[in-house]
């Protein structure tokens, strides 16, 4: 099993569960975060003001959507989200993949992908 850290821009979210619903049948957990990638949330050298300090980077609204899923679903999730998220422009997201060594589905004890 891998857990996939999908960041993504917020309007994309919508495109990104239905991929998941049709890819992988199991849960995702989603939150609100602030990010910023290479371009440090702006073009180069601009200087922006978080609470009052002077910094040079600018934190941007993104989604992080958290999801397990079995080892042969992986490639699959990944090129299916590239396709509805790549725009072609600087700032559309990242997947960071973790191992995830066991789940257990806490109602009936279910272990490994049948707890997905
Ligand atoms: N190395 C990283 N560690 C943690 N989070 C990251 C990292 N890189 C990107 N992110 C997260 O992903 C979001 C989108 O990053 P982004 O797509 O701008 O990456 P990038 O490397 O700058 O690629 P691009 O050049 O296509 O913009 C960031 O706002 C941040 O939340
Ligand atoms: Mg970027």
């Amino acid at each position: 099993m891998k857990e996939l850290i999908i960041i993504i821009r917020p309007e994309k979210l919508e495109d990104v569960k239905d991929v998941l619903d049709k890819v992988h049948c199991g849960g995702m957990t989603l939150s609100t975060a602030m990010g910023c990638g290479t371009q440090k949330g702006s073009s180069e050298g601009t200087v922006n003001e978080i609470k009052g300090l002077k910094t040079t980077i600018n934190l941007l609204p993104k989604i992080k959507v958290e999801v397990v899923v079995a080892d042969k679903d992986v490639e699959k999730v990944i090129m299916n989200i590239r396709e509805v998220c790549a725009t072609d422009h600087v700032g559309d997201g990242k997947i960071f993949i973790r191992n995830i060594e066991d789940a257990i589905r806490i109602r009936t004890g279910e272990r490994g992908v049948k707890a997905l």
